[in-house]
Formats: C-alpha cells, structure tokens, sequence
C-alpha cells in the first residue's frame, strides 16, 4: 500500500526522503515521487515503476533543500503512470500534497471544484484535496487553516502530508481514520514523518503517532497537534525499541527468508519476559484481566485477515480446550458486515502484524460499538490495534519487510498458546498440573524451531522437484488444518502456483476428484491427535496417483512408504506443533518462489498493509 515520508531539517533532504521509500518498499507499489523545497520552489520528480527508476530521475535532474516529502503509491483511481504518482501539485505550484488513503466523496468534490475553475491533472481521488487546500488558500487562510478546512470535507479515511514554498518552514501532516499511520519522528533540529516506521527508524526512536482527526505542523524543532476542529491536543513522545540493523537484509537474499530465519529469536523473545517457568505461570502485564473478568467472558470472536486469521484458527481450538470459551474466527472483512452477536460479555481478538489493516480496523469498530472487550496480539509498535484495544500482547518480533508473512505468523501461534493459559488458569478450567507441564513445553519451543531450520537442505531439495508445478493440494486436520491454509497461503502468494488448502476430512466431499497424476499433496501429518486420521487420507491421495509431500514426526516410520517426500520435524508437543509445522511450509515456498527467479519480497499485486478496505 502508499507510503509516506517527509523530513524538514538542516540536512538534504532529498537523500534522506529517498531512503525512507527505500524502506517502505517493502510494502507494496507501483509508482513513487518526491518533492523538494529547492530554492524557494517546489521541484517534483515522480513517476511510475520502482524507487530505482525514480533514483535515476533524480539522478538527471538534481533536487536539493531542507525540506521534502515522497511517497510511494498502490494505485487505486487512475493506472500507475506519472500523471497520477504522488506528490501532487496544486494549479499554483505554491502547495504539494502526499496522501494515502481514498477520498470516497471525491467525484462530487472534483464536479465541485471543476466548477469553481479548478483544471485537474490526473485521474486521481488525491487531486481533490490539494485543490480543496488551494480554495483556502486564495481566500485568504493560513495553511494550517487551510488544510483543516479541506480535511473536513473529506469522506474515507487518509493519512496526508503538505508542503507550501510560502510557509517553508513547516511541514503539515494529518491522519483520519485508518488508511495506515502517520508518526513523527523527533531528532535533534529536525523532524521526520512517516507513514510506517521502518523509514525513519534510522534516525530516531523517539516517535509521536497521531490519531484519528489530529493534524500536526511540524517545524524543525517544534511540534503542534491539535484536533481538525482546531483545539490544541497533548501527545506523548513514544520511545520505539526496534532496531533499524534489524530490518536490513545482512547475509540473506531476501529478507522473507531472513524474517524466516529469525524465528528462534522471535520465539525466544515472545516466550520471554511472559513465563515464570518456575511457578508455571503466564503474566501478560499489557492485557491486564481479573478473575473475575476472565470469568465473566461468555463468548470470543478472533477476527483477522489472512495469515493473521489462519493464527486465529490455531487460537480457536487452544482457547476452547484450555480455556473453554466457546471461540469463533470470523475474517476481517466479513465481520462487520454478518451484524454479530456481541456484547460486554464478549471479547474480540483481532491479530494483525501491521496493526493498521483496514478490515481488521474496522472489525474492532464493530465491537467496540456493540460493547466488546477488544484485544489485540500485534507487531507494529504505536499501530492503531495496538492503541485503540482494551489490552494488547505486543508480537516481539521486530520489523517483518517480507510482504509474505512468517515469523509475525509463528509469533502469535505462541500468543494464543500463552492467552489459553492465563485464561484457563483465571478461570479455573485447567489444574495446576496442567497448568506447569502447559508452560513447561513453551520452554522447548526456539529449540524446535532451530531444527526445523537446520533441515532447510532438505526442503530446498523438495523445492527444486516442485518448482515446475501447477496447483497443490495442501491438508491438513484439527490444529493443522490452518497450517494447511497457511502453507497454500505462502505457495501461492509468491510462487504465484495454485494452492488450495483443504480440511483433510472435506477431501471425499469434492476436492478428490482433483488428484490424478503428478498433483502435490502437501498433507501435515505431525503425530499430533489427528494422526490416524490424517494418515488415512494420506493413502486416499496416495491411491488416486497424488505425489505427497508429507510433514511427519522424525522417527514416523509409516509416513515414508505412501510418501513420495517427507519434510521432517521434531516431535513437538501437539498444541504447540503449528509453530514447528508451518516452517518447512514456510522454507518450501520461500525457496520454490526463488528458484522461480520471482521477486520473493514484493509479490506482484500485493502489499504488507492492507489499509484499504
Ligand atoms: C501474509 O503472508 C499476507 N501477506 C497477508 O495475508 C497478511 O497476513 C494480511 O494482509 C493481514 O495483515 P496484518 O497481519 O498486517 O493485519
């Protein structure tokens, strides 16, 4: 999706502005620009295709000056070419805009301002706002002034960024609504806007998020917030721990591959600081829930979206063991619209890496307003899930770039796992013997993971005999079953082959008529309660000419024979299994999609936060 980054200071801020895109690369894009307060006039350069191209036009035609803002855009009214890139110009030249997000009432606005004389350059919704700021400017109002007024006409939700060579010594950013973040970074005499932090993490930790309906005007060593009806608002200056080295590639190729790598570290981190091991007791300080408020939940919707709502699938059958809460996953998107059944006995769970998707975003609005407890298992620091839920559990797994989500897939799977069990012990449904052996074989988990890791020869091995494959079958039961979704998930989304993740036990009903000749069934099969069962369906495929990819148990010795390949993993214990069966998954289209030659990180069409709904 767009991205946004902006920097006023004493340095060039061209550079500065230029490797912010290059971070935001990561998620997603199809054209990108910048503009640059030189010598009193704004300069552009944009156009559409990679950061590379826009690097070389730099490169021709040199802009330079203290102040600038760039952004890169996911198309979504008018096609990707220069006219549409951002930043957008007014008809004066005098005032540039950046925005992500859709102005849904933007066809009345444009008929609006085309009546007044406006001439409109471009197809896009953008080109509205910044006429909008114009009309106010002629009229005679401050930019700040100017911007505010505009800001309220607009139906959606955006996050923007304005710039005017007659007030150069600011810099105007504003958020509504949920079209991703906007966070000012704070250095010493200069200050940096972005709309994801990886962009500035380099220069700053110290970080303010504005919230929905906050505009800031940003001088070099000054920040005002205030509302968009003009009252001045009190912020907090958050101080992020990431670690910028963290989101650079190092020795890796990719850095899916990197992120995939990385999971003995997230898993160790998102163990950490949670378990007392000794007393086998979870603390999840950020949640803060009673007794008496675990007992009262009646219900719990997890709602998420894609990879993050397969997680929540795992969360479903552990909490409802554990805990005994009768949970239901209901995907982002969807759930707003069925009109739920929630009340203020409910919980809502929303688990989202970005923390800004649009779906999940609005999934949590629905149960706020029907008087649900909202909680959030999140990964970007300051993101609005993270902000806007009663309790939170914060991922710990650092910056994922990789538009293919891995190691913010694992991390939660853990979350779940720890969430079951604080809740089941508030509420009585697990002994304290459970309870210990529950939070004993957390202590395994980094380790396991490590030899799913150290086997990765194997999997490429397996790769490089799929690599030429059509479509795939993927299955999987009872707690595996989402590993099944996520596997097909991760195959095609990068690898760009067909693949469909089915319930095991659904097979007979249709999707066998699909298995002849050389097909790959990818069937999770760890010795896990599903076993027999999962082995059964095994053979089925087996007997109908299926080539099966099976997941097994080191030491399986009934897998092999109606195999054509096994991805082995450790024996792990069964409710914590997806952790170890989802990275040979995660490996085996990692390294299909590179042998493919295709662009692993960024996936065509795709990008890492979907703030759009
Ligand atoms: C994961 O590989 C996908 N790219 C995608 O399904 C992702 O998980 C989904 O868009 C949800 O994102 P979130 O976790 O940031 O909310």
């Amino acid at each position: 999706m767009c991205g946004i980054v902006g920097y006023i200071g004493s340095k060039n801020a061209t550079p500065v502005v230029m490797e912010g895109l290059k971070r935001l690369e990561y998620r997603g894009y199809d054209s990108a620009g910048i503009a640059v307060l030189d010598d009193g006039e704004i300069q552009v350069r944009r156009d559409a295709g990679k950061i590379a191209h826009l690097e070389n036009l730099v490169r021709k035609d040199p802009i330079q000056g203290q102040v600038g803002i760039g952004h890169t855009r996911w198309a979504t009214h008018g096609e990707p070419n220069m006219r549409n890139a951002h930043p957008h110009l007014g008809m004066t030249g005098d005032v540039v805009i950046v925005h992500n997000g859709i102005v849904e009432n933007y066809l009345t606005l444009r008929e609006e301002l085309r009546s007044e004389g406006a001439v409109f350059k471009s197809e896009t919704d953008t080109e509205v706002i910044i006429h909008l700021i114009e009309r106010y400017l002629a009229a005679g109002h401050s930019l700040e002034k100017a911007v505010r007024m505009a800001l309220r006409q607009l139906e959606g939700a955006h996050g923007v960024v304005v710039l005017s060579k007659n007030e150069p010594d600011k810099i105007i950013a504003a958020r509504i609504g949920n079209a991703g973040g906007v966070v000012i970074g704070l250095g010493k005499d200069e200050m940096y806007i972005a709309s994801d932090l990886p962009a500035i993490l380099e220069h700053t930790r110290e970080m303010v998020f504005l919230e929905s309906r906050q505009m800031a005007v940003i001088q070099r060593s000054d920040l005002q917030i205030s509302s968009l009806d003009g009252d001045s608002v009190s912020f907090e200056v958050q101080n992020v721990p990431w670690d910028p080295v963290s989101a650079e590639k190092g020795e890796y190729r990719h850095f899916m591959h990197k992120e995939i790598h990385e999971q003995v570290r997230s898993l160790t981190d998102t163990i950490g600081g949670r378990v007392d091991f000794d007393q086998g007791l979870v603390r999840i300080p950020t949640l803060e829930i009673s007794e008496e408020e675990a007992k009262g939940i009646k219900r719990m919707y997890i709602t998420a979206c894609g990879t993050a709502a397969y997680a929540g699938m795992v969360g479903k059958v552990l909490i409802e063991r554990i805990a005994r809460i009768p949970v239901e996953v209901e995907i982002g998107s969807e759930f707003r619209y069925r009109d739920p059944i929630v009340d203020e006995n409910t919980v809502v769970l929303v688990i989202s890496q970005s923390g800004e998707t649009a779906d999940t975003l609005a999934a949590m609005e629905e149960g706020r307003q029907k008087g649900a407890t909202l909680w959030s298992i999140v990964n970007v620091i300051g993101s609005q899930a993270m902000r806007t839920a009663d309790g939170y559990i914060s991922m710990q797994v650092g910056p994922e770039i990789g538009v293919a989500s891995t190691k913010a897939y694992t991390a939660p799977l853990v979350d779940v796992y720890m969430l079951a069990i604080l809740l089941g012990e508030l509420r009585g449904t697990i002994n304290e013997e459970e309870r210990k052996k529950l939070v004993a074989d957390l202590r395994l988990v980094p380790d396991l993971a490590g030899k799913c890791l150290d086997r990765e020869q194997d999997v490429e091995a397996v790769a490089e005999q799929l690599m030429e494959a059509e479509n795939a079958l993927y299955l999987g039961r009872g707690i595996n079953m989402p590993t099944a979704y996520e596997g097909a998930l991760k195959l095609k989304e990068i690898s760009y082959i067909h693949a469909e993740g089915y319930p095991a036990g659904e097979m007979k009903h249709g999707p066998i008529a699909l298995i002849e000749g050389d097909l790959p069934v990818v069937a999770i099969a760890p010795k896990d309660p599903w076993y027999e069962k999962m082995f059964s369906q095994i053979e089925q495929a087996k007997a109908r000419g299926g080539r099966v990819i099976a997941v097994a148990t080191d030491g399986d010795e009934q897998i092999p024979p109606v195999a054509d390949h096994v991805l082995w993993v450790p024996e792990t214990p069964w409710r914590l299994s997806p952790v170890t069966t989802v990275i040979p998954l995660q490996l085996l289209a990692y390294h299909i999609a590179a042998l493919r030659g295709l662009d692993v990180d960024q996936p065509r069409n795709l990008a890492k936060s979907v703030t759009v709904e």
